[in-house]
């Protein structure tokens, strides 16, 4: 049976190219900063968003954890949203490892926090309240329909971290999903941000790895964070081959993915006993809900299943379907006939 896997981003696999790649890097060891492709990787990376330095991490969750810990010191507080990927899903490593204090801030469903939630969530000096040191961003946002975050609302929130004398991280492990879909350099979502973490192992379909970039004596100081927490890897170039095949080959083609994403939405809008809001579709994740009384997302999930095809349950009634390197226009309408199959016989 064909496999349709629409869970996550995460499951590509990496093509001929990366794994050519991987075969033939050249390597040493990157603990000693001695690993060519390693350098090379991390050269380009902070080229590409626009910034001194970068550093290769294990994962996602490595690179927000790193930078978080680098920005803030125990005791210190974080703003960052209530549906922010770091606050619920990566396992509450910044206070656990590092004793900092998550504020959370509403998310509005596009993703951002309003400017006035995040000012009246920074707190004033009183010897009561912890130190408020970062205000922490995602974009793409995951769990708000992977939401794109404009420069203006960027550009905004770094204003008023200057102005408050604080730092911005990026969660920017689907950034370069947010910039197609945005039809901008990634640059324009970066250039304010004091630190950003973007995964090269989702919709740019490398298989492992993540890169953190910043200021040259931020980036510093967060190769001590990374030693620290274990993340000192020797030949890192092996990793890091099939990420440099990744920002060359994989960027462009998200846009591929997009559309995915939106064929796959419209032909849910059509099927009755599903509900999805359209304008909440702009990049490669959607989500939408069931909402008939004779049929739970679980049991749906189980259907589906049954006919070779994955995606995530979310809640009682919600369901999530990301688009990615693995997936063909004809998955998508392979999916999409066989969620109107089981809808038709509820
Ligand atoms: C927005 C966001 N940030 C961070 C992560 C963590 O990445 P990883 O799974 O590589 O740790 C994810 C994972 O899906 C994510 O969606």
């Amino acid at each position: 049976m064909k496999i349709i896997d629409l869970r996550s981003d995460t499951v590509t696999l990496p093509t001929t190219v990366m794994r050519e790649a991987i075969y033939c890097a050249e390597l040493g060891d990157d603990v000693f900063g001695e690993d060519p492709t390693t350098n090379r990787l991390e050269k380009m990376a902070a080229e590409r968003v626009g910034k001194e330095a970068a550093m290769l991490v294990a994962s996602g969750t490595m690179g927000n954890l790193v930078c978080i810990l680098t920005h803030c010191a125990r005791g210190e507080e974080a703003i960052l949203g209530d549906q922010s990927h770091t606050f619920p899903y990566e396992a509450g490593g910044i206070s656990a490892l590092g004793g900092i204090h998550p504020h959370t801030v509403r998310n509005q469903p596009d993703g951002t926090m309003r400017l006035e939630d995040i000012k009246t969530s920074i707190r004033g000096n009183n010897v009561h309240f912890p130190r408020t040191r970062l205000i922490c961003l995602e974009n793409t946002h995951n769990r708000c329909n992977g939401a794109a975050m404009t420069p203006e609302y960027t550009d905004a929130v770094v204003a008023l971290s200057k102005e408050r004398g604080l730092s911005v991280h990026l969660d920017g492990a689907r950034v370069f999903n947010a910039a197609v879909a945005l039809g901008i350099d990634v640059r324009e979502l970066t250039r304010g941000v004091d630190s950003l973490s973007f995964c090269l192992s989702k919709g740019l379909s490398a298989p492992v790895g993540s890169v953190v970039c910043g200021t040259s004596d931020f980036i510093a100081e967060a190769r001590r964070t990374r030693k620290v927490l274990g993340g000192g890897m020797r030949q890192a170039g092996i990793i890091a081959a099939a990420g440099i095949v990744a920002l060359q080959q994989m960027v462009d083609r998200i846009e591929e993915d997009h559309k995915n994403a939106r064929r796959l939405a419209e032909g849910i809008a059509h099927i009755h006993g599903l509900s999805i809001d359209l304008a909440s579709v702009q990049t490669n994740i959607i989500y939408f809900d069931v909402v008939t009384d004779r049929l739970k997302a679980e049991k749906l999930v189980t259907e589906l299943g049954k006919r070779g095809i994955k995606l995530l349950c979310v809640g009682p009634s919600r369901l999530r379907m990301v688009t990615h390197y693995g997936i063909s226009s004809e998955d998508i309408d392979l999916a999409l006939a066989a969620l109107a199959e089981i809808m038709a016989n509820v």
